[in-house]
């Protein structure tokens, strides 16, 4: 049998503590999470506690953890933006294998610099495009590569962001400015200029982008309009952006209902009052008109692709639900698909459409359409045995989506001028 992996996580926020160490321990059989890094203290002695952890391999910050020898096969990186690229050049220099949550930087000079280090170290560097791993789109690759619709012309994708989603992370949230984390197209969207990359099995030769930060500007504030939404807003009743509407109450996303996303990542141990409080003066009470916001809520972007094919991609704040979907046009016939209801419509053409409802083939969606475990398991016998799934994302595989992302937000910034890549 071959040995587990030793995990070591810095970083333990939504995706460190909430998402990935619960993915090692339920694979325990394959893998240990053995080291842990992160300035709040209530959070390592959560996952202490909770993963018998340690004390000596709880660390207080992602650069001290790195300052002792190695602990671990792999070190998951899931720590901001802009702190990516030097914690994983010092961790490849330590001998660490790395899974890097994206993006990996918005600077592309940085993005090179880590490329070279781990050829230089030569150690892995997996980047978390999760939704690579999805029954969904793997489903779509594994069409394409069957020949499905023969030769690909045009995919034309989907992002809703969601009304509620892009409030609560691109407006009052963590990816609310573009100075601080990134600019949206590349936090939000590398995934899908990944997922492009993939399916249209090429590389990109020239982008353009049109969009902006159209709806939450301070001059769009209802009269009466309060700095925060619990203290006496007056225009509270009509506004679905309300924080009380979407924290506590609202089905999916109010703590009445459910202590997970998003009310799990202001508060550890989330509950009525505890969530209250913390919108009460916190970051995430806030009227979305008076945030200090400067990201886009709409933009759209073409590739045109080095084999000839066309692509048309828009991302939007303005939906009821969270939600990609895909339509794929080849010469032989079309393949359209809706993740969110795991279906899967394929259409030779002249022939009757074939639905495929990817909820008869596996039951596990959870966590980004059931990417994230996927992700941890392929890497971890990468990782260990070499073997590569065809969805696993090398860093010089991922950074494809890093220079289509950054070249979109250049052209956005110049009115939609064409950038060669
Ligand atoms: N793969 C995906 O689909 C996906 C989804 C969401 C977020 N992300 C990315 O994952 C990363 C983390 O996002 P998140 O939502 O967990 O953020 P988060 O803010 O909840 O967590 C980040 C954690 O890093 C800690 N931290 C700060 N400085 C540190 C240091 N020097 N050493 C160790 N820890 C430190 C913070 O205290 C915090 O707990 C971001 O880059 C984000 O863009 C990826």
């Amino acid at each position: 049998m071959t040995e587990k992996m030793k995990v070591a996580i810095v970083g333990l926020g939504s995706r460190g503590l909430l998402v990935y160490a619960p993915i090692v321990a339920q694979n325990d059989r394959k893998m240990e999470l053995v080291a842990v890094a992160d300035p709040l203290e209530a959070n390592v002695t959560e996952a202490k506690n909770r993963y018998h952890i340690k004390e000596e391999n709880c660390f207080r910050s992602a650069e001290e953890l790195l300052q002792a020898d190695r602990l671990a096969d792999i070190l998951f990186i899931c720590t901001q933006d802009r702190q990516h690229v030097p914690q994983a050049v010092a961790a490849l220099k330590k001998g660490y294998h790395v899974l890097l949550e994206k993006p990996v930087s918005p600077d592309a000079k940085e993005c090179d610099r880590l490329l070279q280090t781990a050829e230089e170290c030569q150690r892995k560097v997996c980047v978390c495009h999760v939704l690579r791993y999805t029954p969904f789109y793997s489903k779509i690759k594994e069409m394409l590569l069957a020949g499905a619709v023969s030769k690909v012309m045009n995919i034309q994708a989907r992002e809703d962001v969601g009304f509620f989603h892009q409030a609560h992370s691109f407006v009052r949230g963590n990816w609310r400015d573009a100075e601080e984390t990134s600019p949206m197209i590349l936090a939000k969207c590398c995934h899908d200029m990944d997922l492009l990359v993939w399916l249209a099995d090429s590389g990109c030769s020239t982008v353009s982008s049109f969009g902006g930060l159209s709806w939450f500007r301070e001059e769009n504030a209802p009269e009466g309009a309060a700095k925060y939404c619990l203290s006496g807003c007056a225009a509270k009743d009509d506004c679905p952006y309300d924080a009380e509407k979407i924290y506590i109450f609202d089905k999916k996303t109010g703590v009445r209902h459910h202590a997970g996303w998003p009310v799990n990542t202001f508060v550890l141990h989330p509950d009525e009052d505890s969530v209250r409080e913390a919108l009460r003066e916190g970051p995430y009470g806030r009227c979305v008109y008076h945030c200090d916001n400067n990201v886009v809520d709409h933009q759209v972007v073409n590739l045109n692709m080095e084999n000839g094919i066309t692509v048309t991609f828009s991302m939007c704040a303005f939906s009821a639900t969270c939600n990609r979907t895909i339509k794929i046009m080849g010469t032989m016939g079309q393949i359209e698909g809706d993740m969110g209801k795991n279906m899967i419509y394929y259409t030779p053409f002249g022939k009757e459409t074939e639905e495929i409802d990817l909820t008869k083939l596996t039951d596990d969606f959870s966590g980004h359409g059931g990417g994230d475990a996927r992700m941890v398991e392929q890497v971890c016998d990468y990782i260990m045995n070499g073997t590569k799934s065809p969805s696993i994302t090398d860093l010089a595989v991922s950074l494809e989506s890093h220079y289509i992302a950054l070249a979109a937000e250049r052209s956005r910034l110049e009115n939609g001028r064409a950038v060669t890549l």
